[in-house]
């Protein structure tokens, strides 16, 4: 087998043997508060949200795997196929080897054959031109492309690129694309001043890929037998801390969360903290490997039940309205809040 298409299956294969070993995604330190006279009815709340600008019927969708050997090709299909029975967008995984290698073309189209009316999102590196850019929305006829940024991933895979230098791709794929463009990280967060950056840029749609979920740091050392960079195991922002940080920017970009959500409150706290929609990975992998594309539908539908919910409970009509619930952070996180703040004074 081609060694990327090897890797592609080491990936699935060790994020699936860490996943009950995550960390935290800083979640668990956000307390939403009661509304105790909601004054809602049920069928009056309205799920529906934006990713990327494009209108979707829940506020999350399966985000980038999987795709590029024989069994990723078929985890796609499962995937897919519960993308299609439940209305929620997909993406697929860095579409970068199917550029390269035409027989493995097929373990992404797949996606877009099983989904032939829904939002499928493709995904490549920063380090690809407008030309790779085009041939990947053209492979999967994607709604949305997904760039990702993943320098920490880079920096520990042996094999990983050694020339960081992202900018002009991104301006360009940007400016000229004719789908809309979502700058995503891995799984390591985005800072403030990356923010500023991608705002430059004419960015306008992020991930802000937190940490506390799957982690690329752990994945690629456990490949390599020299583990010398374990010490960015917990490099990064937590999804919680990526998420307050990116508070300021709100008006300027709409914001993905994801990095280790693992239920329906998970959900709601990303979008109270200011998040359109929430993008979800290592917990629909390890549901569709344990238990197949009709597990993952249950688990789908069972999400969209509970967010709504609690949209009730927080007395919530829309995704806006839950910008408003009330809430707090827990000693860590208001540290790091007060701390980006009283920079932010010092400018
Ligand atoms: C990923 N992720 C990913 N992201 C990306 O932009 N391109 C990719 O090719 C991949 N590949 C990939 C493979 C596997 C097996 C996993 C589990 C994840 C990262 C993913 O989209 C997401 O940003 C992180 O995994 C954090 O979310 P979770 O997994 O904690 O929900």
């Amino acid at each position: 087998m081609n060694p990327h298409s090897h890797r592609k299956d080491e990936h699935v294969f060790i994020a699936e043997k860490l996943y009950e070993a995550q960390s935290r995604n800083g979640l668990e330190q956000i307390k939403l508060f009661p509304n105790n006279l909601p004054e809602i009815a049920w069928n009056e709340v309205d799920m529906t949200t934006t990713l990327a600008g494009i209108r979707i019927p829940a506020p999350f969708f399966i985000n980038a795997m999987s795709g590029g050997s024989p069994a990723t090709a078929k985890l796609n299909e499962k995937l897919a196929i519960a993308a299609a029975a439940t209305g929620i967008p997909m993406a697929t995984g860095s579409e970068s080897i199917g550029l390269k290698l035409p027989e493995v073309e097929s373990s992404f189209s797949i996606v877009r054959q099983t989904i032939p009316n829904g939002i499928v999102l493709g995904n490549l590196g920063a380090d690809h031109d407008f030309k790779d850019a085009k041939r990947a929305v053209a492979l999967l006829k994607a709604d949305i492309l997904e760039i990702h940024l993943n320098a920490a991933q880079e920096i520990v895979m042996p094999e990983g690129d050694r020339n960081l230098k992202w900018r002009k791709n991104l301006k360009e794929i940007t400016s000229k694309m004719n789908v809309p463009i979502l700058v995503k990280e891995v799984g390591f967060g985005i800072s403030p001043r990356s923010l500023h950056q991608l705002e430059h840029l004419g960015i306008k749609y992020v991930d802000l890929s937190g940490r506390g979920g799957t982690n690329f740091a752990k994945i690629e050392n456990q490949r390599r037998h020299a583990k010398d960079f374990s010490l960015l195991d917990n490099f990064g922002l937590t999804t919680a801390e990526t998420l307050i940080a990116s508070r300021p920017f709100q008006g300027k970009f709409s914001f993905t969360a994801s990095g280790g959500i693992r239920d329906a409150l998970d959900i709601i706290k990303c979008l109270v903290l200011g998040a359109d929609n929430v993008g979800i990975s290592g917990l629909f992998l390890h549901t569709v490997l344990k238990k197949n594309s009709a597990g993952l539908i249950d688990l789908i539908e069972q999400l969209k039940h509970q967010v709504q919910a609690l949209m009730v409970l927080l007395g919530c009509h829309t995704i806006a309205e839950l910008r408003h619930a009330a809430f707090t952070l827990g000693p860590e996180l208001y540290a790091f809040q007060k701390q980006l703040q009283d920079q932010q004074k010092e400018k």
